[in-house]
């Protein structure tokens, strides 16, 4: 406890500046976010930037001759390296650009999923999946014939890399799984996955929507074949997202959505389509949510993620701690290995809903439900859990608060544990 409470008092970052950029704390209410999985804040650097964009840099990106049509092509053009440059790709024409993390993995599901799996083929997911990496692939097997098996859990909520050995093989064509779980925090070894999956010939699949916005990642180095995250959970803006995938294999699938922009040719039959990565970008592109995308890794990299998650670490151990010393509380959260600062938990006897209207009553932000990971609560045995999940400009004294809510909880709940 004395290393982690050191931390806290010196998270290596000016934490009191940090807070200063979240406009929603100054409210006089002052809200203890701690639903940052489901959406972080965004701090005033990102939303001035967009301000700025929209005021004097707003044209229909590659389709205008003047000067703010080729100003919006910039501003599109220097966001794509930026996401290139954050996560180690090697050419922006590997970042294609969608809503959100959903449909980046539905993109893989529709353009290589129905085309390249068939009857015999294998799809591996693992059980800790958010539905938008579960349901796409329950989609394709349904369509394609191809089998839907899925990776088991150790009782400590790991991956359990033996099943996982068992379970693949040469029939094994895709292996899709979350490099971090949004309601257990278990970061799997992504790098051991690819390397076995490699062994068969398997493309990989990393949902990576709750591991970009706390720890820095490199694509090249991961050797990963796609790789999806959505602005809105790393301080950017809602309706923007990314799916990475490789140039050769991004150039040898089809279209997902057809139209404006995205095609070089087209007859009255049939036509021809733009190269990377415009083939997959139909329609007007959101230049105003890649700019503000491009802002918030600016925000995140003028920090430092090795210096975030470092503090993340020690703020989501302190709130472990704090959890475990309430026998009422039931932690659903890995003891060892990786693990994000998300943490899911019950007050037993008390409905999650209940728990977190109280705790919003108390000023205190966490979810209550299933967290879109139905199979993982049935997996778990568990109707639904409270979440907290934390961010690098929430504090000790936050988690304190949020601490003496759950008492009040149990008070108010009249929990006789
Ligand atoms: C692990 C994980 N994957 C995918 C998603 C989907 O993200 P979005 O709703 O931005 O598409 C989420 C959202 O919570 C998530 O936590």
């Amino acid at each position: 406890m004395k290393a982690i409470l050191e931390k806290l008092a010196n998270p290596g970052f000016d934490l009191e500046q940090v807070r200063s950029d979240f406009a929603y704390l100054e409210q006089d209410r002052p809200i203890i976010y701690l639903d940052n999985a489901a959406t972080t804040q965004r701090p005033n650097q990102v939303i001035e930037r967009m301000a700025h964009y929209y005021r004097y840099e707003n044209g229909n990106p590659l389709r205008g001759a003047h000067c703010l049509g080729a100003a919006a092509t910039e501003a599109m053009l220097a966001s794509r390296i930026k996401v290139a440059q954050f996560i180690g790709s090697k050419s922006e024409r590997e970042i294609i650009f969608t809503r959100n993390a959903s449909e980046s993995l539905n993109l893989i599901a529709y353009a290589w999923g129905l085309n390249n799996l068939q009857a015999g083929d294998q799809i591996l997911i693992t059980h800790m999946e958010h539905h938008s990496n579960f349901v796409n692939w329950q989609f394709v097997a349904q369509k394609t014939g191809a089998e839907l098996s899925f990776i088991e859990l150790t009782d400590d909520y790991q991956l359990d890399m033996q099943d996982y050995r068992n379970k693949i093989s040469e029939r094994t064509k895709i292996v899709a799984f979350t490099a971090a779980s949004n309601v257990l925090g278990t970061m799997p070894d992504a790098a051991a996955i690819i390397r076995i999956a490699k062994e068969y010939n398997a493309l990989t699949v990393v949902d990576a929507a709750q591991f970009v916005p706390h720890v820095k990642i490199n694509v090249r180095e991961l050797d990963c074949d796609f790789l999806a995250f959505s602005g809105h959970k790393m301080l950017g803006p809602m309706g923007i997202g990314v799916l990475y995938g490789k140039a050769k294999i991004l150039e040898d699938m089809t279209p997902f959505l057809y139209g404006g922009e995205m095609i070089e040719y087209v007859e009255d039959y049939e036509s021809t389509f733009a190269q990377l990565p415009y083939k997959f970008e139909a329609g007007t592109q959101n230049v105003g949510g890649m700019v503000g995308l491009a802002a918030a890794i600016e925000y995140l990299e003028d920090i430092g993620l090795e210096k975030i998650a470092a503090y993340e670490t020690a703020l989501a151990d302190y709130c472990l701690a704090k959890l475990e010393e309430l026998p009422y509380i039931e932690i659903y959260h890995p003891k060892q290995g990786a693990r994000g600062p998300a943490i899911a938990f019950n007050v037993k006897d008390a409905h999650p809903h209940d728990v977190a209207t109280i705790l919003d009553y108390h000023g205190v932000a966490i979810r209550a439900g299933h967290h879109c990971t139905q199979p993982l609560h049935r997996y778990l045995g568990l109707n639904s859990t409270n979440r907290a999940s934390l961010a690098f400009y929430n504090t000790k004294e936050e988690i304190d608060l949020f601490i003496e809510a759950l008492k009040d909880v149990k008070d108010v709940m009249q929990i006789d544990i």
